[in-house]
């Protein structure tokens, strides 16, 4: 065997095996998230460090999801990953011994910091006014054939609220979708999108009991951080370590044999 076909062969190996390994978890809920349960969620296991109203008060470092800055440029997506796998060096722990419905559950309550009740009533006035008759009163886009559909998971996980205030400010060329710069204030702009944040939502707007999040239960279980190899990532690597190494001896004993 010539060292390309070699190469060649242990290249094409490690790709199956990385295929084979990769993690075949969904990147957006299977079906709408609730909000009341992510906000059981986020009492027990995230106020005590992000904060009852969630700003991030009950730790130096803690993420302020209030921040319209931070959350504007974040996705379902994103979001989901931190919480699942933690962030590695920082107190931020991983979450994923909490089920995928938890998961997006409580990434579903964390937008309601951003999405505040006051602004979504607004934006739904506005929407209401302005926006049926093409993306239908239920959001699904029901009026025109091609308007955004804001209750597919699917897409919604990965949009950020800067991109959707983008396109309603501006419009989007070659399409129906307007631009309402002219027409609506800045402020008016981003409680629409506020509002159609909440299309995805099972149960928007959270339960009375729910809005009254200010306490951070005290006794929380803050779950030990995974260390890097069990990690999906550090599994990757592992795998991959022992097959080069099984290959390097399977050659070495080839090239004894051959002598
Ligand atoms: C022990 C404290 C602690 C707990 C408990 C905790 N977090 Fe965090 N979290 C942090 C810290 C600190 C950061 C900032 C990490 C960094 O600096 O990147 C963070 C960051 C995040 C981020 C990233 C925000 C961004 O900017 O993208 C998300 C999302 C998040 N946490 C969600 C949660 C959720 C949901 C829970 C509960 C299920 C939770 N956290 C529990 C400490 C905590
Ligand atoms: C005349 C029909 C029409 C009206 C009225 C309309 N839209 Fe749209 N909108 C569309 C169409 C069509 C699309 C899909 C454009 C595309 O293919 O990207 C769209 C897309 C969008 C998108 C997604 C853009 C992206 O970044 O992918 C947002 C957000 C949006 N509309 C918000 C609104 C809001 C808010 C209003 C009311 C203030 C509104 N639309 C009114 C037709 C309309």
């Amino acid at each position: 065997m010539s060292g390309v076909v070699i190469l060649h062969k242990m290249f094409s190996m490690l790709f199956c095996l990385f295929i084979l390994i990769s993690p075949v978890s969904a990147q957006y809920p299977l079906e709408k998230p609730s909000v009341n349960s992510g906000y059981d969620v986020y009492r027990m296991s995230c106020a005590a460090c992000h904060g009852g109203k969630g700003d991030g008060s009950g730790m130096n470092g803690a993420s302020d999801f209030t921040n319209s800055e931070i959350m504007i440029v974040r996705n379902s997506t994103l979001l989901f990953t931190t919480v699942t796998n933690g962030v590695p060096g920082k107190a931020m722990p991983s979450f994923g011994n909490l089920s995928l419905s938890k998961r997006w559950d409580v990434v579903a309550y964390i937008w309601t910091f951003w999405a505040d009740r006051t602004g979504v009533d607004n934006g739904k006035d506005i929407f209401n006014k302005n926006c049926t008759s093409c993306h239908g009163e239920k959001g699904d886009g029901s009026g025109l054939p091609g308007a955004f559909d804001f209750t597919n998971l699917s897409r919604m996980a990965y949009v950020q609220p800067a991109v959707f205030f983008k396109s309603v400010s501006e419009g989007v060329a070659e399409t129906a979708m307007p631009p309402w710069k002219d027409s609506l204030a800045q402020g008016g702009r981003w409680n629409a999108v506020k509002y159609l944040w909440t299309f995805q939502f099972r149960d928007y707007p959270p339960q009375a009991t729910s809005q009254a999040a200010v306490d951070p239960s005290p006794s929380i279980e803050i779950p030990k951080d995974n260390e890097w190899y069990m990690t999906s990532g550090g599994a990757v690597i592992i795998l991959i370590s022992i097959a080069i190494a099984a290959w390097t001896i399977y050659l070495f004993g080839r090239g004894l044999l051959e002598r």
